[in-house]
């Protein structure tokens, strides 16, 4: 029999999840020594992840990566299925019959929880969920915001945190040049939001934030910034941290801090960095209505040494009026039936991309990106990632099984069958061709809001 990797009998993959680290993988893979083909796995029509749904609108020079993806996307070993969950539409057993190695790369998207009285009020959001609203993402169940009030606490110093701060406080005219959709500018021209908090519980050298993002504020129209005096006074500790080797982006994003002392007071907006607050609970109006009306945050004071610092509550707290909190403190990946799942940290658990239970390597299964390494990282930090993963199947082609049907005519031909209804690259460029010439204006693409309007291109 003709080894596996061979012309005679390639390497056959399933890549499930088509963002940067699944596209990233499936490139490699089939530019590789071995033989390769490659098909590739997405819950949604459209392709490309946080690309299309993470990445704010306003930055479309990082939503370019797509039209590397796209070339993926028409080499001649590769499939895609799109529109197919893997433990919904098919699964892993199925997969485990056409492929001979199974890479899971299906991000980190669940948000995780501040776990604090009144989270679940009418007015307080995960940043998933407003950021799956503002970049329209087609299967999501919240499809409104009320924007009525004019204040907002962000809770989180990551660049997620900035991202939703920059969304609210930019002027509709900024909007309509980028890609999201109209009727979402139109709801946030609306917005009555005029000052929004970014409150983190550590201090401003602890914060994670980049400084490109931080200094991105400046090109807002109309905007003013504050800082709180008590972060800004550094402890010896702090500014022994400062001159970490990776707190580079710290040392560049402090002297702009510096610069918040001298603001005008007249500006239509106010962003507020509120540094060394942990909230604690979020309050409704105390009569029922069930909204956001107010959030109390905690003082913090941090201990220990450089490099691991803690917050450490004090005796003081601070009560901000406000209808909106959105949280922004990291994510966790969604366990999928028949895959191996760490509810520890909410990721697979493996060595190098190897997946592993109890230390025992899982034959022919892989990880790659956030659901591999947890949710950090910006896009390039998955090629790297993904590299990791795909030397491994290489180092490991000989001690893999081959699947016994090797036909990917024939899974779709199934799927069909089942009364599923996967869709292929071509499919997916309709759909997009489509986007593009409803946009209007300067606007590049108008997305659609909904899976239903992209497979009624196709029909
Ligand atoms: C709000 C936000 C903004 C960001 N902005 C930037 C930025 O400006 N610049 C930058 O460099 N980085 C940015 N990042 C980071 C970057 O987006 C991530 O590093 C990257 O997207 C992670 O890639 P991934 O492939 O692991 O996951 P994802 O991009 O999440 O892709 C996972 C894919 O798997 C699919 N999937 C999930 N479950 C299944 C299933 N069961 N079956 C089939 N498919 C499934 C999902 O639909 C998704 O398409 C941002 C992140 C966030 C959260
Ligand atoms: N433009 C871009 O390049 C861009 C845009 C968006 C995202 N990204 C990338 O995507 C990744 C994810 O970003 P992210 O912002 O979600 O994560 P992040 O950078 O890990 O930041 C998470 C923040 O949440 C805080 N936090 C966690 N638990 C908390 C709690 N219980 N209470 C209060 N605060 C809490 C953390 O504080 P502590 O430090 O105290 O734990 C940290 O400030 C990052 O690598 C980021 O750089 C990049």
């Amino acid at each position: 029999m003709a080894k596996l990797g061979s012309s005679d009998l390639p390497l056959r993959v399933a890549v499930v999840g088509a963002g940067p680290a699944g596209f990233y993988a499936a490139e490699l893979l089939l530019r590789n020594d071995i033989h390769c083909e490659v098909d590739l796995f997405e819950s949604l029509p459209c392709p490309y992840g946080l690309v299309r749904h993470g990445v704010a609108p306003d930055h479309p020079k990082m939503r370019t990566v797509i039209n590397r993806f796209d070339k993926t996307g028409d080499e001649e070993h590769f499939n895609y299925f799109g529109n197919t969950r893997l433990g919904a539409d098919v699964s892993v057993d199925t997969l485990r019959e056409y492929y001979d190695a199974i890479l899971i790369s299906t991000g980190a998207q669940k948000p995780r929880r501040l776990g604090i009285p009144g989270e679940e009020l009418e007015g307080s959001y995960s940043a998933e969920q407003f950021i799956n609203w503002y970049n329209a993402h087609p299967a999501i169940e919240l499809k409104d915001f009320d924007l009525s009030s004019d204040t907002a606490v962000v809770v989180g110093n990551g660049n997620v945190a900035l991202d939703i701060a920059r969304i609210l406080a930019h002027t509709p005219e900024e909007l309509a040049k980028t890609d999201m959709a109209t009727p979402i500018i139109d709801k946030l021209a609306a917005s009555n939001v005029k000052t929004v908090y970014i409150a983190g519980r550590r201090g401003p050298v602890q914060a994670s934030f980049t400084s490109p993002e931080i200094r991105e504020f400046d090109h807002l129209e109309n905007t003013a910034f504050h800082i709180n005096d008590d972060a800004m006074a550094l402890d010896a500790e702090d500014l022994e941290e400062l001159e970490f080797k990776d707190h580079g982006h710290a040392r560049k994003f402090m002297p702009v801090f510096e610069g918040y002392a001298d603001q005008p007071t007249n500006a239509e907006h106010h962003i507020k960095f509120l540094f060394l607050r942990s909230p604690i609970s979020i309050e409704d109006d105390g009569e029922g209505s069930g909204k956001v009306a107010k959030i109390t945050l905690q003082t913090n004071r941090l201990s220990g040494p450089a490099g691991s610092r803690k917050a450490n509550s004090i005796d003081e707290t601070v009560t901000i009026p406000c209808g909106l909190v959105f949280s922004c403190i990291g994510y966790r990946g969604r366990p999928i039936e028949g895959i191996p799942f760490d509810e520890k940290w909410g990721g697979i658990p493996n060595v190098e991309g190897r997946v592993i239970v109890d230390n025992e390597v899982q034959t022919g299964l892989y990880t790659s990106g956030w659901i591999k390494r947890g949710p950090s990282g910006v896009i390039g930090t998955n090629k790297v990632d993904s590299k990791e993963t795909i030397t491994k199947i290489v180092e490991d082609v000989e001690t893999l099984n081959a699947a016994p049907n090797r036909s990917s005519d024939a899974l779709r031909k199934q799927l069909v069958r089942e009364g599923k209804r996967p869709i292929d690259f071509a499919d997916w460029t309709k759909i997009s061709d489509a986007e593009v010439a409803r946009a209007k204006g300067d606007k590049p693409r108008e997305k659609f809001l909904t899976v239903e309007e992209m497979l009624a291109v196709l029909d």
